[in-house]
């Protein structure tokens, strides 16, 4: 695509470079620029600047009067790729049962992992590009999606091929991630070292061999996996050149913070509960907190504390988490309002933290991210508005007029 918008209100996230994440003060520095123009072209930012030093080009040309332009969200922990809904479970929710107490008793993760089993190959692809679209719309320009609701070799394998098939199709960068310590099969209920060993000794041999995935995850938490599978999987994912981005903290703390940022992890997400061992350990490595604010309205359970995160100068990203179970929603808009109204975000801090950081979590911040020459074009364009804070102040809406991709 060549086009060249003009009369841009205000271009906002704009970088010389994408070197460094924004942590501290950092992460609430956002840089604009009032009336502007921007030329794309192959679908690359060629070129931006101010109004007044508009160049004549013969190209395409929008007018932008009154609107926002901005890069893309960059959604860097999802499990888009699922068999069905699970609005079943909320009703049980909403008649008393808990998240953890539904998964006992085979649903949550398991009752994924059934109806995935059930589904074909194809069905699970088709159901997963009509989702892919729907997130682009709602103006996210990168994602990670994992794989974890197969739990056998052929599942696991099944849902990552499917992730390979959107990959090699999708206009927007994706990653992929190997989740297959998701929950214990209960086939497995009295033997997680067997299923570890399958994991770390068969799975994964056989899906990075394939290329199948770019990163390893494991859902280290109190009933399903503990700091010593923490430790096996980080380790196998280094012998198979595959950084962890890891679950840890959704509903309890108890090292997995610190053994993930000792062991190099990429991002740790989720966050819920922290105590000061973890802020001390993320303090002391680089690796990103990744908050999930979606999660925490559906379930209602406690919202990262991402005010301290900044405040102790630990980046921090924002990701939907879209999944069936815990946070059916993929919409970026309603987690940047989360982010401010919930977290105590300043729009500016949340802005980074769904965009620039979120890209270093997925490792794609040389190509998207902000707006930057030689970045990918993929941009939202906004409703008529007053400036970036308009998104979380219309909080459960959507100021996105158009999304550029
Ligand atoms: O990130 N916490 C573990 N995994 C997902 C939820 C999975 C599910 O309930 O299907 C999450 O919240
Ligand atoms: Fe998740």
């Amino acid at each position: 695509m060549n086009l060249i918008l003009k009369n841009i209100k205000q271009l906002i996230g704009i970088t010389e470079n994408s070197d460094v994440i924004k942590k501290g003060t950092a992460q609430g520095e956002v840089t604009t620029l009032d009336n502007a123009y921007l030329i794309i072209r192959d679908n690359i930012i060629e070129s931006f600047g101010p109004m007044s030093e508009c160049p004549e080009v013969s190209m395409d040309s929008h007018d932008c009067s009154n609107r926002l332009l901005l890069p893309m969200y960059v959604d860097s922990h999802s499990h888009l790729v699922f068999a069905e809904s699970r609005s079943g479970e909320m009703k049980m929710r909403l008649h008393g049962k808990t998240y953890q107490e539904i998964a006992e008793t085979g649903g949550g993760i398991l009752n994924s992992a059934a109806k995935l089993h059930a589904m074909s190959e194809q069905q699970l692809y088709d159901d997963a590009q009509v989702r892919l679209e729907q997130v682009i719309k709602q103006g996210t320009g990168a994602i990670e999606m994992k794989s974890g609701y197969g739990l056998s070799i052929e599942d696991e394998m099944k849902m990552l091929r499917v992730i390979r098939v959107l990959k090699s199709l999708s206009p927007i960068p994706i990653k992929s991630t190997f989740l297959g310590a998701h929950a214990l099969p209960l086939e497995f209920k009295d033997n997680k070292d067997a299923y570890m060993y399958l994991v770390c000794n068969e799975m994964l041999p056989r899906i990075a061999g394939e290329g199948l995935a770019d990163y390893i995850d494991i859902f280290c938490e109190t009933g399903y996996f503990d700091l010593n599978d923490l430790k096996q999987i980080i380790e196998a994912g280094d012998k198979h050149g595959l950084k962890a981005k890891v679950h840890v903290n959704q509903f309890s703390t108890f090292g997995a913070v610190k053994l993930a940022c000792e062991m190099g992890a990429l991002s740790v997400d989720h966050l819920e509960v922290m105590n000061d061992e973890d802020y001390t350990a993320l303090q002391n490595s680089n690796t990103i907190a990744t908050g999930l604010p979606l999660c925490s309205l559906f379930l209602d359970i406690p919202y990262t504390p991402g005010r301290q995160l900044i405040d102790k100068n630990i980046p921090l990203a924002i990701a939907s988490d879209f999944n069936p179970g815990s946070a059916p929603s993929s919409n970026l808009n309603l987690a940047f309002g989360l982010a401010c109204s919930q977290m105590k975000l300043t729009p500016e801090e949340a802005f980074n933290a769904l965009t620039y950081n979120a890209a270093f979590a997925m490792e794609v911040q040389d190509e998207v991210g902000s707006i930057q020459v030689g970045k990918k074009a993929n941009l939202i364009l906004t409703k008529p508005a007053n400036g970036l804070e308009d998104i979380p102040y219309w909080f459960g809406d959507n100021m996105i007029e158009s999304v550029i991709v």
